[in-house]
């Protein structure tokens, strides 16, 4: 882990909420595989949440342990990846504030992520002045840590193109490489729907699996999921694209020759959607089963989850610490010495 040719990876999550199978699918699967390849950081955005949960500030923090308790129970190992806390690392701030000097408002205006959720939020002209500089402090949050990964979804891509023009912009004006690229690294695996086929899985949408769901949470899900509208009997063609039960066996059937024969038949008619959906409830009551049994352990253990909080995020100051000295020193901020 110490290994400094390893590469180093930063990522995290907003703690808006618990996270779901969306997350498993898109992120999280591959980061407890990543945590043997690379020193992984793992962040949990509570200052970022905040800038869009302007007096909902009780949620954002009441879903720190939560989202650490997904990580936990998915099979991050604390001692392999470093889970901290932004709002606990002051370096995060005072990095991001030298970083705000190099971009100009229209460039952070034309951030498209950003566009799109001032439209989602319905900001219009009353941007909170944080929200419209997040990108800034996640450029802070990645360059602290010298990260050469960052491994996220596609819509933060444009994150990581404004934290390299921050970085050029950065070693460009103190006259050295302070500040490192990295790459964005994105999932290939197609995006999960809600259980109502709208495009995003999301708690807030109220069309999510969550990773702690009870055995009769999963079962309702599964019951309740958007399937082909005009299947009304099994003998009748049932489409397959669209279909959410079968993008979930897609995601979570390791059989795809199972799948696909069921595929064909549900196309030709005569295969019923309990029947499909019978499939796809065991396939995820047994991916979950495991997972809720590890949250429900670290739930009973709230200190020690806040323990690994705690040394996480001293690991991730002192790590922050240094490139904020090399930054003060390449800025001239030092002065009562280094
Ligand atoms: N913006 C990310 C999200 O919405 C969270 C985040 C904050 C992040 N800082 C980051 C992701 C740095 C990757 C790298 O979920």
């Amino acid at each position: 882990m110490t290994n400094a040719t390893q590469p180093i990876i930063l990522t995290g999550d907003r703690t808006t909420g618990p996270l779901h199978l969306g997350h498993y699918i898109g992120s999280l699967r591959s980061r407890v595989q990543l945590q043997h390849e690379a020193k992984q950081f793992l962040l949990l955005a509570d200052t970022q949440a905040m800038t869009d949960n302007v007096g909902r500030h009780q949620k954002v923090t009441e879903n720190v342990v939560e989202v650490a308790l997904d990580y936990l129970a998915v099979g991050i190992d604390p001692d392999k990846s470093t889970i901290f806390i932004q709002s606990q690392v002051p370096e995060l701030a005072e990095l991001t504030q030298y970083l705000l000097n190099l971009v100009t408002v229209s460039r952070l205006e034309r951030n498209p992520t950003i566009k799109e959720e001032i439209r989602l939020r319905g900001f219009e002209r009353d941007i909170p002045a944080g929200f419209l500089t997040y990108p800034v402090s996640q450029a802070a949050d990645i360059t602290a840590f010298k990260a050469t990964l960052v491994p996220v979804g596609d819509d933060q891509q444009p994150m990581i193109e404004q934290t390299n023009e921050l970085v050029r912009r950065f070693n460009l004006t103190v006259g050295r490489e302070v500040l490192v690229e990295c790459v964005a690294v994105l999932s290939h695996v197609p995006r999960l729907p809600g259980i109502d086929g709208k495009a995003k899985m999301s708690k807030s949408l109220g069309n999510a699996i969550t990773l702690g769901a009870t055995p009769d949470e999963i079962s309702k899900a599964v019951h309740d999921m958007y399937t082909d509208p005009n299947h009304l009997r099994v003998s009748d063609p049932g489409q397959v694209e669209g279909n959410v039960v079968f993008m979930f066996l897609d995601a979570f059937d390791p059989d795809t020759a199972a799948v696909d024969e069921m595929k064909a038949h549900y196309r030709r008619g005569g295969l019923g959607d309990s029947v499909v959906k019978r499939r796809l409830n065991e396939r995820l009551q047994a991916l979950i089963a495991p997972i809720r049994e590890r949250r429900m352990q670290f739930e009973r253990d709230r200190a020690g989850v806040l323990e690994i909080l705690r040394q996480g995020t001293m690991r991730a100051r002192e790590a922050a610490g240094a490139t904020l000295s090399e930054v003060k020193g390449a800025l001239g901020l030092n002065y009562f010495g280094s």
